[in-house]
């Protein structure tokens, strides 16, 4: 591939990069996956300014405040790392002013996206106003983690359920409503209910249940025993997820799981997915990674021809 000398004006501005979602402009398709630096405005200060995120997603947010697992809740093994973090967060109220300075610092075409995470229609409905009340862009109903009781997966596992919490949702917002998904056996089905009930987006994966053991302590290493993988191990589902819901389902779909350069992002558009989310490479690589990810992609367009990146969307599709 021809290497361009990409200065970061020319990455931050260049209309190549430019992707929209469900109305929402993100100057580039690298998005800050939720739970990853995603809590406090001096984090997400960096990762957009100094990194070159295009978009944000803060970290999952409930209605009551959660104190997460103890520890040890991170295990780091050969293909990534393993967390059981338990969805720790502040509570609703404790996010809100946060969310709206980070609203403020960011520019217009960074969206910032609140994850957040219930088991109940009311509730969720409840903690979606207050923050599309705070000005976030998007909402992003967390119903994939693996690792937290009577959240995320074991929501989704509960279709009618998942379905009811949805329709809560959309029946009061009038922002866009990402659904993000985890690994289950009917993620498509699961994904064509949610879209049947009004879902802007899908997001897929998150981590995928996991565990590591100390052989020294004959033991489970988490706290929870059980926990999430995220990093270049799950990348390889990623990519099968996204290409079958692309195949099923009409609404965007936005790609997260093990992206750590730019030929990773571009399997996952090419699948299908119009943006990423990335997460663990920001341990592994640093911030510079979005960065990193937009000028290998910026760089592919040029040298294959093609004129934006909305060009490969799904093009592994056609045969
Ligand atoms: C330490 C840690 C905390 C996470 N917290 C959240 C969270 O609060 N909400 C969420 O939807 N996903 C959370 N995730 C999952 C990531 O957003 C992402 O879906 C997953 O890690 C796969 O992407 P990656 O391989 O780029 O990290 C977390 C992941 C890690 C490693």
């Amino acid at each position: 591939m021809r290497i361009l000398r990409v200065g970061v004006e020319m990455l931050e501005n260049s209309h190549k990069l430019r992707v929209t979602i469900s109305g929402l402009t993100f100057r580039n398709p690298t998005i800050l996956a939720s739970g990853i630096l995603s809590s406090t405005p001096g984090l997400i200060r960096r990762v957009v300014f100094n990194g070159g995120a295009g978009g944000v997603t803060y970290k999952t947010v409930t209605l009551k405040p959660r104190s997460g697992y103890s520890n040890p809740v991170v295990a780091v093994v050969k293909a990534g790392v393993i967390n059981c973090m338990g969805l720790p967060n502040p509570g609703l109220n404790g996010v809100l002013e946060d969310i709206i300075q980070v609203r403020k610092i960011l520019p217009q075409n960074v969206p910032l996206i609140a994850s957040f995470a219930s088991s109940d229609p009311g509730e969720a409905q409840f903690i979606a106003g207050r923050l599309e009340d705070a000005g976030v862009n998007a909402l992003e109903l967390n119903l994939s983690c693996p690792h937290t009781r009577r959240l995320g997966l074991e929501v989704s596992h509960d279709i009618k359920l998942t379905e009811s919490i949805v329709e809560s949702v959309k029946s009061v917002t009038r922002i866009p409503l990402f659904v993000k998904l985890g690994l289950q056996d009917n993620i498509v089905e699961l994904a064509r209910r949610v879209e049947g009930k009004g879902a802007d987006v899908i997001v897929a994966i998150n981590t995928v249940k996991a565990m590591a053991i100390d052989v020294y302590a004959r033991k489970p290493v988490l706290s929870n025993i059980y926990g999430g993988l995220s990093g270049p191990a799950i990348h390889p589902i990623a990519v099968r997820v996204v290409y079958e819901l692309y195949e099923n389902v009409s609404i965007p779909i936005i790609g997260v799981g093990g992206v750590e350069d730019w030929y990773d992002a571009l399997e996952l558009i090419l699948a299908g997915a119009k943006a990423v989310e990335i997460g663990t490479a920001i341990y592994r690589k640093g911030i510079g990674v979005f960065r990193e990810v937009c000028r290998g992609i910026l760089e592919y367009i040029e040298s294959e021809g093609f004129n934006t990146v909305n060009d490969l969307v799904g093009l592994a599709h056609k045969r």
